[in-house]
């Protein structure tokens, strides 16, 4: 018996990058899987191979800082899959280049939290009161290792809507426990996605891996398979963490 037979399973941002690897991995496991995003030639694409691999998926989307859109997502989900196990709140990003506060526009700062701690925030809030009726539910979000430890040239509206999404999680650990449902985050160090590949020069890449203890960069597998933990009935005690997959570039 594989590890997620029978669940269904949400990934939100799975048209590409880590939530791609993580649908993929959840898919193999035995979980029927939505595919999101907004580019459906991507989230096609995504369905087809989870098929070909014998794995059941379908493709959604929905702009994740609209909530009549998430909730429309959902009903969508419900019909065909019936209710959700497995939230994976993946989708978001680092719109806006690294550089002092006073550099920052507002408009960057607005765009970082919009998509990030506000979707993150609208995600759960339309999957959350199915999960406390049910009794039962497993929430993982995506934060980054920029929200672990400051940084003269962080992204700082990116960081600090990561940090968001880390105390948000621990809260509806905190409230949704009794209810049955765990709630955990994942902060990854850079990850090697094809879009990370082609935008990160080998060099910095070179330099950028020197700096973990695992000297290497991270792969979207990787977040992938702590993914996969969190979601299991091995991590069942695990609620309110805050996972660190950073080849050790991040330790506290
Ligand atoms: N890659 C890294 O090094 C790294 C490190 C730490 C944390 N993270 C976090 O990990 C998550 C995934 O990152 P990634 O690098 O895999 O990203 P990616 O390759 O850029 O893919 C982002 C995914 O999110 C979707 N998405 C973004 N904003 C959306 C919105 N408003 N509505 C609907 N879908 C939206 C995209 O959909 P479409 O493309 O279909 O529009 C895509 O599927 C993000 O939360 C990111 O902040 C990444």
């Amino acid at each position: 018996m594989a590890a997620l037979d029978g669940k269904v399973a949400l990934v939100t941002g799975s048209s590409r990058g880590i939530g791609e690897a993580i649908a993929r991995l959840f898919a193999h496991q035995g979980a029927a899987v939505a595919v999101h995003g907004r580019d459906v030639r991507a989230l096609d694409a995504v369905v087809a191979e989870i098929e070909r691999d014998g794995g059941t998926a379908m493709a959604v989307t929905a702009d994740v800082t609209q909530f009549a859109e998430i909730e429309a997502m959902r009903r969508q989900i419900e019909e065909r899959f019936g209710a959700l196990d497995l939230l994976v709140a993946n989708a978001g990003g680092s719109p806006a280049p690294p550089g002092p506060l006073e550099e920052t526009s507002e408009e960057a700062w607005r765009a970082a939290v919009d998509g990030n701690l506000t979707a993150t925030f609208l995600t759960l809030k339309s999957f959350l009161p199915g999960m406390k009726t049910r009794g039962s539910g497993n929430i993982i979000t995506i934060s980054s290792a920029a929200a672990r430890r400051p940084h003269p040239n962080a992204p700082i509206p990116y960081a600090a809507a990561k940090a968001g999404v880390q105390i948000l999680t621990q809260d509806v650990a905190a409230q949704a426990g009794p209810f049955g449902i765990r709630a955990n985050c994942i902060a990854p160090e850079t990850i090697l996605t094809a879009r990370n590949a082609e935008r990160i020069p080998q060099a910095v890449q070179t330099k950028l891996a020197e700096l973990h203890p695992i000297p290497r960069l991270g792969t979207p597998d990787d977040v992938a398979r702590a993914a996969l933990f969190l979601a299991s009935g091995e991590s069942s005690w695990l609620t309110g963490i805050i996972l660190d997959v950073a080849g050790g570039a991040v330790m506290v």
